[in-house]
């Protein structure tokens, strides 16, 4: 019985795949490295003292699916990080992320179906639920308009794999509704290594500290939140990873159906309180000024992650410092993520 990764090479996969390592499963991993480098998951290999099966592949290319499936007939599951996630991007570039994102799930979905894979797990994200309107989010809350096509991609995949479990009701179909996942594996080997110019705050604020940018722009400091900046649940990837486990185990028991889940902490944090966070971390203030809003930011959101907590038995264990401190870890080893320069 193996777990098939796709995007395992990336930031949530590669913390995944050590996880999965660690609790014994067998893993197999595709990843078209767009995003990401496969020393990645040499090093996830270091840490677990465990070989990782690893397939260079695009889930958009039908042969090279194939090729996955019938070289591995005992996958049982997959795992699907596999997409391109830059906001800004996907707003210039909407047909790109259309076909990779939605059209690369499909290619990918008809060849679970072809070869009698029926289990699923889903990155998704709280962005589909657009401008909540009252806080915290549970998964009751109805998906909202979403401010850009990255977002549509994960509606569309969310609905597309619920028709699909409709009409093959022995499917297992789980929907992990991410927060924002932040931090690294405490030992600075593997952790979030962006390309070019950050556009998420942690990864920005860890190349402030480590003097690759001059200081952070807060974007916005007028928002209705009580220091004025956006605020956001962070969470820490070591305990997103260990949501897909407990999420594997939950379709043990599932006889076909489709399960959504929040994996956030519940509490929410501003910019500065984030930044104030890594300053205790690298131990000394950092720059900042502040800077109009990013278009399509929303005042506030976090988790109800109560649903996951009651039926996966899955709570998140690690703090704002504690995410702070092991992002500034590896960034501190790392400073130039992977490849070692800019
Ligand atoms: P990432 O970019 O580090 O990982 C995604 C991986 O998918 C990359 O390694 C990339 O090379 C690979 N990939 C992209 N297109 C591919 C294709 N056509 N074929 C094969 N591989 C392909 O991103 P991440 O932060 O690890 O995110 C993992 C998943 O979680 C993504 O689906 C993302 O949208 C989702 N998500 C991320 C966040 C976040 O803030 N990081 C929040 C919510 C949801
Ligand atoms: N921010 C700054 N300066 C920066 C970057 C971000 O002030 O340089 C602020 C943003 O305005 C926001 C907060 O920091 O208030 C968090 O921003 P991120 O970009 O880190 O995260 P987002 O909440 O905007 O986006 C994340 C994921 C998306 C996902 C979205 C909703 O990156 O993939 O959550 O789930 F769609």
């Amino acid at each position: 019985m193996s777990i098939l990764v796709t995007g395992g090479a990336g930031y949530i996969g590669s913390h995944t795949v050590l996880s999965l390592l660690e609790q014994g499963y067998e893993v197999v991993v595709f990843d078209n490295l767009s995003n990401s480098y496969e020393e990645s998951l040499r090093r996830v290999e270091k840490i677990t003292g465990r070989k990782v099966k690893f397939y260079q592949a695009d889930m958009c290319d039908p042969e090279a699916m194939e090729k996955i499936f019938s070289e591995n007939p005992d996958i049982t599951s997959v795992i699907h990080f596999a997409g391109l996630k830059a906001v800004a991007v996907s707003v210039s570039q909407p047909i790109e992320y259309y076909k990779n994102n939605i059209g690369g799930t499909l290619t990918l979905v008809e060849t679970m179906k072809k070869h009698g894979v029926k289990n699923i797990i889903f990155s998704s994200s709280a962005t589909v639920y657009g401008a909540a309107d009252e806080l915290p989010i549970t998964e009751r809350s109805p998906k909202g308009v979403c401010t850009n096509p990255y977002g549509w991609t994960k509606w569309m995949i969310e609905q597309i794999l619920t028709d699909v479990q409709t009409a093959n009701p022995d499917w297992n179909v789980i929907l992990l509704r991410y927060f924002n996942p932040v931090g690294a594996h405490q030992s600075g080997l593997i952790g979030e290594d962006p390309q070019g110019v950050p556009n998420n705050l942690t990864p920005y604020i860890a190349q402030v500290a480590v003097g690759r940018r001059p200081y952070l722009n807060v974007n916005g400091n007028d928002y209705n939140t009580p220091d004025g900046t956006g605020v956001r649940d962070y969470i820490h990837v070591v305990d997103l990873a260990d949501g897909h486990i407990k999420a594997l185990q939950k379709m043990d028991s599932m006889t076909g159906g489709v399960k959504i889940y929040n994996l956030g902490t519940g509490k929410g944090s501003s910019v500065f309180d984030v930044l104030h966070a890594f300053e205790r971390a690298c131990g000394r203030e950092l720059p900042y000024v502040i800077a109009p809003r990013r278009p399509g930011d929303c005042d506030a959101n976090y988790a109800d992650p109560s649903l996951a907590e009651k039926e996966l038995g899955w709570k998140a264990k690690y703090d704002l410092d504690d995410m702070c401190r092991d992002a500034w870890n590896w960034q501190q080893k790392n400073p130039y993520g992977y490849k070692g320069k800019d």
